[in-house]
């Protein structure tokens, strides 16, 4: 069985989707949707995929699955749309920036009996899983303290913060998935704090550019996340775990993976530049995953809950560093 699929939104991140299904077997892609007729003229230039309306996309018979890649205050509407024309949805992150919009969501899906996975496409990073599958082979003992640092290389523009919800709900949102599957219980208490150091635009916008948030689970585990907007060095990706018996850390992705010593001292090539080029194999398993769970009836990897408990998060961390004070996801 192949699944074909549709794009909606051509953007940075629906070009690395359109890159994904061509590069997995068993998909294919043949609709692509944009408001911008340039951008979606872009992908049909290099996948050969037909340019629809978002509509046309919905009602096709020829379109199994769609790849929601539009602005995030689009995702909910278009997830409830494409579930009840009984579509599979893959969603970008997050599934809505409100809390009580995306539990409907997810109720909605539920009630089509519906396909929706969301797009937290770090664990599915070859690194990040040969650490994660380690963790759970036991090779560090228990999990303790996970510190995940996350800097982008330069912040989007002022148009897409905007939309975006602000930096917990579209940035720090990846690092609040990665946390939970990496401490393997759910979080009970958000510490943050956040600063506009990089960039004032930013805080004009009523966003931040530099945060700091620490979880703790029931058990007393801990998570630290640092995010910046700024990297002058490129994209930052890094995890490190500490447990009872050792600890386990992945390190950034360069351009190549050599050192060059000279009188000087040593040099290393840069760092993948962005999301696009670092995260590209995680990208093409994400997508990989989608389309296995669909052909096996499996259930999806990553889910609208998991797309909720993130988003619980981001809420939780802005309410913090707006207070002072540290948050209980259960009191609120
Ligand atoms: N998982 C990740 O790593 C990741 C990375 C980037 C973005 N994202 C998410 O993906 C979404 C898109 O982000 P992006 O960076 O690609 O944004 P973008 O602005 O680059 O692209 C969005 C595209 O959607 C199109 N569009 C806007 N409104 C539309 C509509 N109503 N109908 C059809 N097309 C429309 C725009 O013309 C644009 O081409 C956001 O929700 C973001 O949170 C996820």
């Amino acid at each position: 069985m192949t699944v074909k699929f549709g794009v909606l939104g051509a953007g940075r991140i629906g070009q690395v989707h359109a890159r994904a299904i061509a590069s997995v077997p068993g998909a294919t892609l043949v609709a692509v949707a944009d408001a911008v007729e340039a951008a979606a003229q872009a992908l049909q230039d290099q996948y050969g995929c037909e340019i629809r309306t978002i509509d046309e996309i919905r009602e096709a018979d020829d379109v199994d699955a769609v790849i929601i890649c539009t602005p995030t205050d689009t995702h909910a509407d278009l997830i409830e749309a494409f579930v009840k024309a009984g579509k599979a949805v893959f969603c970008e992150k997050p599934v809505d920036l409100d809390v009580a919009r995306a539990r409907q969501v997810i109720e909605t899906v539920a009630a089509e009996n519906g396909t929706l996975m969301v797009g937290f496409q770090r664990r599915f990073d070859p690194d990040f899983r040969a650490l994660k599958a380690a963790i759970d082979e036991g090779r560090i003992g228990e999990v303790e303290m996970v510190t995940l640092t996350s800097r982008d290389p330069g912040a989007p523009p002022p148009a897409y913060i905007q939309s975006s919800g602000g930096i917990f709900r579209d940035m720090t949102i990846h690092d609040f998935d990665v946390a939970r599957w990496l401490l393997g219980e759910e979080v009970e208490t958000v510490i943050a704090q956040a600063s506009v150091l990089t960039d004032p635009e930013i805080g004009k916008l009523g966003d931040y550019d530099s945060v700091n948030v620490i979880l703790r689970t029931a058990s007393g585990k801990q998570c630290t996340i640092t995010n910046s907007r700024r990297a002058t060095y490129g994209y930052d990706q890094r995890i490190e775990v500490h447990g009872s018996a050792g600890s386990i850390s992945a390190m950034n992705h360069r351009e190549a993976n050599i050192e060059i010593a000279t009188g000087d001292g040593y040099t290393k090539p840069p760092l993948l530049n962005f999301f696009m080029s670092r995260y590209t194999a995680a990208y093409a398993a994400e997508i990989a995953a989608f389309v296995e769970a669909l052909r096996t009836g499996a259930p999806m990897p990553t889910t609208g809950l998991d797309g909720l408990r993130a988003l619980e998060l981001a809420d939780a961390a802005l309410q913090s560093a707006k207070t002072g004070q540290a948050v209980s996801l259960s009191a609120r």
